[in-house]
């Protein structure tokens, strides 16, 4: 594999989740592989988790990761083609690309939407212009559209979590307080249409994710429907897509509550606004798996990194 910047990266799904379930079991088993190797994260946006699952699954297989806040402590970078840089950029991604090429052998950049420029954020410009002007590999951790690393970690939890064999998972929008991407729910949902699951999207009307991303997947306005038998609820927030980063309703009554998921484990990637998004006692609960969810992140991004690292 040469870059891993979405779902679609992903040939078998089923065979990754063995492959990460095996380095799961014996994380430092190709602890050779990476051996003077290294693994530059760029982060324009926060990060917890993220940042240092993907160092610990660099420092497994033997790498060495290098960390820039590319924000807050780097030149301004200009991603404009033909740009008179006479504002607040000092420095082209043509540049800036090559230069940490130079100094990594695979690069992971994290970089948000704009949530009000549509159509520069499916352009994908930031994750697109390091591909377009890198020597080297890219890994996605997180981009306007997509968290793949996010995606693949959760295939692997419910697969590690699932009794029946064809479990059923809903994804449900929940209130928020704040405008937030679509990326997690969209590496969600193409993760699970890779899966034998039953899979069913709740969200309040004027919240339909992109329906190129949902095509052929059953969405539903009716929560409490939605619940109804679920082996997973995975919660998450997400801005309108169709009125662009707007958000058109905080309804409390659509937070997750341990009334209303029952037996069902529940899923989110975290970071969680506890009594916002779900309520205390779910999270609390024997039923929450937030924390093997974040754990499997190290393994998704080992997984990853592996595969690129025997393919350079
Ligand atoms: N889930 C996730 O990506 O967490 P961070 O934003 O903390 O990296």
């Amino acid at each position: 594999m040469k870059n891993y910047t979405s779902i679609h990266d992903i040939d078998n799904i089923n065979s990754w989740i063995e492959e990460a379930k095996a380095l799961k079991e014996n994380p430092l088993k190709f602890k050779k592989l990476g051996k003077n190797k290294t693994l530059g994260l760029l982060f324009f946006n926060s990060s917890l988790r993220t940042r240092l699952s993907t160092q610990k699954a660099a420092l497994n297989l033997g790498m060495d990761p290098i960390v820039m806040n590319v924000s807050g402590d780097a030149w301004g970078i200009e991603f404009g083609d033909g740009t008179i840089m006479n504002g607040n950029t000092a420095e082209h991604i043509k540049e800036a690309a090559a230069v940490v090429s130079q100094y990594c052998d695979i690069i992971a950049v994290r970089a948000f939407p704009t949530l009000t420029d549509k159509e520069k954020d499916e352009s994908e410009h930031v994750l697109n212009s390091f591909k377009k002007y890198a020597s080297v590999p890219i890994v996605n951790m997180e981009s306007a559209t997509g968290h793949p690393l996010q995606g693949l970690t959760d295939a692997i939890t419910i697969s590690e979590q699932a009794n029946v064999s064809k479990p059923k998972v809903v994804l449900s929008w929940a209130p928020h307080v704040k405008a937030l991407p679509h990326a997690v729910a969209n590496s969600f949902v193409q993760a699970m249409q890779k899966m034998d699951v039953d899979f069913v999207i709740a969200n309040p009307e004027g919240y339909d994710l992109n329906p190129e991303i949902t095509v052929n997947t059953t969405i539903t306005h009716n929560q409490e429907e939605a619940f109804k038998d679920a082996d997973f609820v995975y919660v998450k927030n997400w801005s309108s897509y169709s009125d662009y980063g707007k958000i058109l309703n905080t309804d409390p009554n659509w937070m997750v509550t341990k009334d209303k998921i029952g037996d069902a484990k529940f899923m989110h990637c975290l970071p969680v606004r506890r009594n916002v998004v779900v309520e205390d006692a779910v999270l609390d609960s024997d039923s929450s798996l937030v924390i093997q969810q974040a754990n499997n992140r190290t393994y998704a991004a080992q997984l990853v990194l592996k595969k690129i690292l025997e393919n350079l």
